[in-house]
Formats: structure tokens, sequence, C-alpha cells
């Protein structure tokens, strides 16, 4: 009995140690944090010199790795960090800088690109140059995510403008800028892109989790302002809501993050699309994924899981206690290891769950997110604890500890100046990659800020069905078809030998040199084949030669075509 009553106190005292040192750590970071992101926002920023003005730069690093450029997601995350401040009344300096970014914005969607211009598919392009102008270097592109992620922050700005009396302003400059986002999403949500990291090609839970988000609050914004494109956003958006349950791997118990890519499907993307649609008002629903969801924290403790015994720096660690997180645990990229802003995400998930159980006054235990609660107590069941039960009590503080955690990992990793680069060694703790990622800074910040108790508005995700079997935006509802493409490749082959087509797309068997497409020889030495690819879309390809086994690849880099709108098209290549 004395020695449980002893262990009991000592327990008690180390969780109140870590909680003191989180508030510490609140207390010394956040103005570094805060400092962190300014100084990477153009045109007077202390570290983005060159940047325009509203243009977040990724990093202040220029080599090794090189940052320096503008990426739509990023920026858009970042922004809608600091827009939420702003809106809540938590920092009332913001003004400026947000109305730099909407300038800066409107101006980059005009921005010809290699994904497209505006109007044939410019907006999936991922990043910019800081000046604004087009990178037009190879990269993983389209990133469909970056229109749906830019429109969030720029609707919670125009729904507080118009609540604030400001209603011309949104309908002359922003709902212009928001509108072209979403006619983005409502023609390209059903086609595969390149995920939040930038290396696989198919559908990607984050992806289509804010693309869901930004057409609903989206049609709400149109009702508001008396365009009927509204209607056309809540068709897609129930289309997409319809699929977005597809990613749920009911053996796993988790949220497959992209439906490509070979991997575990264990990845930061599902905690990151969590706390991005978190909306208080929803509760726990598990269609919308919210973070007290059964199906996030499963997906969460599934994700964290993944990291404990591949990470030095997690050796030891009790099975139950935080550990650090990277991206996913097949990351090989600077030799794979956590990340700041991943680490911070699963805090953020946990503490925007607290904020949920504290406002209904219950927790509910299902068959689907036990295991997350034994992790707690191994003798919970499932059921529904009311606040006045020591269930209730037990498992909030013991999710609390949990949260903390994570941050106390964070706080370990973060050198004595404060300054977030984007990643830490997984063997040592020490920062690793770019310096200054200023989405490691924003990350950091919404983290706090749940921990706080910090509640971003509504955005409509409560009460929503999801429909009964699953549509695509192709057929009605302003979605796009599909045209005819040709493909002639000039190669001299010997007997035995065969030319196929591998390429970014579903229709291109995503790169897949197995699965290539099989062109004939009717003109031979021009080989062909023609296909129905998705209207108004960017690709890059390759042709592969396959002899006795042996496959061999076109030299770099991916060639890459725009289907036009409507028609056909013939492309003439020649082996290189
Ligand atoms: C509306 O907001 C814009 C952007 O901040 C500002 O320039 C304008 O002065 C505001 N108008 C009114 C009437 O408050
Ligand atoms: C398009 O939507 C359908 C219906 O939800 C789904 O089966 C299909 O996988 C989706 N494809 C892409 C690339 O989004
Ligand atoms: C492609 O080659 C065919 C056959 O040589 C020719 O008729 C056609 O004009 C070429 N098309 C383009 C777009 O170069």
């Amino acid at each position: 009995m004395r020695a449980l009553f002893l262990y009991c106190l000592s327990l008690s005292a180390s969780v109140w140690a870590q909680s003191s040192a989180v508030d510490a750590y609140v207390a010394s970071e956040s103005p570094i944090a805060k400092a962190g992101v300014l100084a990477n926002i153009g045109p007077s920023g202390s570290k983005s010199s060159g940047a325009k003005a509203g243009v977040v730069i990724a990093s202040p690093s220029s080599t090794n790795p090189n940052y320096l450029f503008t990426w739509t997601r990023d920026s858009s995350l970042v922004f809608k960090a600091l827009i939420d401040q702003y809106t809540l009344g938590l920092d009332t300096t913001l003004r400026s800088e947000i109305d730099n970014f909407v300038s800066a914005e409107t101006a980059q969607q005009q921005v010809s690109n290699p994904s497209g211009s505006v109007s044939s598919g410019g907006l999936g392009e991922p990043k910019f140059n800081i000046d604004l102008s087009a990178f037009t270097g190879a990269w993983g592109r389209p990133q469909r995510d970056g229109p749906a992620l830019r429109s969030t922050a720029l609707i919670t700005y125009a729904n507080w403008l118009i609540a604030n009396g400001n209603a011309s302003y949104v309908s002359s400059t922003l709902w212009p800028v928001i509108k072209l986002d979403l006619g983005y999403v409502v023609s390209f949500w059903n086609q595969t892109g390149f995920d939040l990291w930038e290396e696989v090609s198919s559908s990607s839970f984050f992806t289509t989790a804010v693309q869901h988000r930004s057409l609903r609050e989206g049609a709400a914004l149109a009702t508001a302002l008396g365009d009927t494109a509204a209607a056309q956003y809540t068709t897609q958006a129930a289309n997409i809501l319809c699929f977005l349950q597809s990613y749920w791997n009911p053996n796993g118990l988790y949220m497959t993050a992209n439906t490509g890519g070979g991997r575990s499907g264990k990845d930061a993307n599902t905690a990151l699309a969590s706390i991005h649609t978190f909306d208080a008002a929803a509760g726990c629903d598990a269609v919308t994924f919210q973070p007290c969801s059964d199906k996030a924290l499963s997906s969460l403790k599934v994700y964290v899981d993944a990291f404990r015994s591949i990470y030095t720096i997690n050796s030891g660690v009790a099975s139950n206690a935080a550990v650090a997180t990277g991206r996913y645990p097949e990351d090989s990229y600077m030799g794979g290891n956590p990340w700041y802003l991943t680490t911070a995400a699963v805090a953020e998930q946990l503490y925007d769950a607290i904020i949920v159980w504290k406002r209904t006054g219950n927790i509910e235990i299902t068959s689907i997110s036990l295991a997350f609660f034994q992790q707690f107590s191994s003798s919970v069941t499932t059921g529904v604890y009311a606040s006045s039960t020591t269930t209730y009590s037990d498992l909030l503080a013991a999710v609390q500890t949990f949260a903390d955690g994570f941050l106390v990992i964070n706080a370990k990793y973060t050198p004595s100046g404060g300054g977030l680069a984007e990643q830490y060694s997984r063997s040592n703790g020490a920062p690793l990659s770019a310096a200054d990622l200023t989405w490691s800074y924003a990350a950091t910040l919404t983290a706090f800020g749940a921990r706080a108790g910090v509640v971003p508005a509504s955005w409509g995700a409560s009460g929503l069905t999801v429909p009964s079997s699953c549509s695509t935006n192709s057929g009605g509802g302003g979605g796009v078809g599909t045209v005819s493409i040709t493909f002639n490749e000039f190669a001299t082959t010997v007997f035995g030998e065969n030319i196929y087509l591998t390429g970014s797309i579903d229709a291109l068997q995503n790169w897949s040199p197995d699965t290539a497409l099989l062109l004939n020889t009717d003109n031979y030495p021009t080989w062909s084949i023609t296909l129905n690819l998705p209207a108004s879309t960017t690709f890059q390809y390759k042709f592969i030669r396959k002899f006795n086994g042996a496959v061999t690849w076109e030299s770099d880099p991916n060639r890459q075509f725009t289907t036009p709108a409507s028609g056909s098209s013939v492309i003439n290549d020649s082996w290189r």
C-alpha cells in the first residue's frame, strides 16, 4: 500500500514536472516561433530578402537543401495560422501581412507555369520562385492540395470580414481568387497528383480531406454572396466525402495515406489532415476524421507506433509514452528522421481531442479506438464515459500527459537559440536539413494554441452524411471529360525488343514499368498508342524499352504534356 502510494506520488510528480517543462517551452519558444514565421515573409522579413510582399519562403536555406522558394501548401498553412490569430483577436497587428498575402496569391494564380495556365491546371503547380515567377525545373507536379488550402485560409479571412462589415472587399477582391481555387478543386479532385511530401503520385488522404473542407466552406460563402456556384461545390463535396471514406484500412485500423507508392500508408499525412480539418462543432465525427474520432485516434496510434523501434532516440521509451515521429516510417530523405512539424501535429491532434471532450463532457470508446485508450488503462472497455466518472478524468489526464510528451521531445531537440529546422537526427537529435523552416514554426504555434484551448472557426463539418454510393465529377456537375491523345515514339529496336509508355497519372500506370503500356508497330520504326486521358491535365511521362526482361528508361528529364480541354492531340517524340 505504502509502496503503491509512493509510486503514485512519484508518477504524479513526474507528470507535474513534464507539464511545467512544456509550460516553460511554450513560454520561451512562442515568441521565437512567431518571429521565425514573420522573418520568412516578404518584403520585410529579416530572412526573406528578395521575396515579394506577402510571399512566404519555405526556409532561408539556399543550399543543401535549397528551399528558397514559395510553396502554395506551406504558405497557405502558415497564413491560415496567422489569419486564425488575427480573426480570433489574438494578434491584431497582422492585418497588413494578411492583405499582402492576398495580393501575392492573386498575382501567383495568374502565372503560367509547367502545370498550365490559370484556366488549364496551373493552380496545381506546387512551388514558385520567391519573386513569383514560375519555377520551371523538374518537380513532382501537380499537387492538388494547394488550391484547397489557399481557399481555406482566404475563406476564414472572408468570413471574418463579412462579419465585420466589409463584404464589399470580399466580393470584389477575395471571392474571385477563392472561386478560381474552388473551381480547380471541382475539376481536379478526382485525378491523381503528388502527395504533400511531393513523392507519391496517386490519390492522397490529406489532399482529399482538405479538398472536401474547402468546398464545404466555399459553398457556404458562395451562398452568402449569392453566387450560384454553391450548388456545384456542395455536389462535389458530397462526392469527395464519399471517396474520403475509401482510404480506411479496416484490418490495420488506420487511414492509408496514399493509394499509390507501395508503402505501409502509415504517415503524418493523416494526423495533419485531422488537425487541418478540425471543427470543434462536429464533435468526434469519424466521417470527417475529427481529431477525437475513433478512426483518427486509431490512425494516430498506428502512426506513432511505427516510429518506436526505428529511431535510436526513441529507444528505451515506454510503449505508451510519446516518441519522436517523422513523415512515414519508410522515409529515407536525408536519412529519414523525425520532423518538428510532424511531432507537433501529434500533440495538436490530441489537444484538439481534449478540447472537444471537455465541451461535450464525455469520452466515447469504440472497438476502433479501444487500443488507443488501452495504452493508458489496460482494463478500460468500450462505452461512453461521462465527465462525472473517474474513467473520464483519468483518461483525460493521461491523454494530456501523452500529448505534452510530444512537445517535450521537440523541446529536448530544440537548440538553445530556439531555431527550428525541418528535421532532427534519428540517432542523436541534432537539427538537420533546412534551418528556420517556416512550417516548423507555424506547426509549433498551432500546437501551442490547441494546448491553450484555442478553437479555430467552424467550417461546417457537423451533421454531414456520406452518400450511399460514390460518384465522380465527370458527366454533369461541371467536371472534366477525357480527350484522345496519340503518342508516337520514333525508336529503332532489335527483334524481341518492345517500346512501352508510363507516366505520372493513373491512365499511364503511375510510373510503373511492370504495367507500362505497350505501343504498336503499325508504322515501325514509329511506335504508337492512342489513349483517352483526362482533359486539361498536365502529366509527365517516359518511354521505356523492354528486352529479355531488362528495362531501359529514356534519359532525363521526364517528358511533360498538358492535354487540351477537348478534342484530341498527337505527340511526336523520338527515343533519347
Ligand atoms: C476592407 O478590408 C480591406 C482589406 O484589409 C481594407 O483595405 C479596406 O479598407 C476595408 N474596408 C472597410 C470599409 O473597412
Ligand atoms: C474518383 O472517384 C471514384 C469514386 O469515389 C473513386 O473510386 C476513384 O478512385 C477516384 N479516383 C481518383 C483518382 O480520385
Ligand atoms: C507527327 O507526325 C506525323 C507523321 O509524321 C505528322 O503528320 C504530324 O504532323 C506530326 N504532328 C506533330 C504535332 O508534330
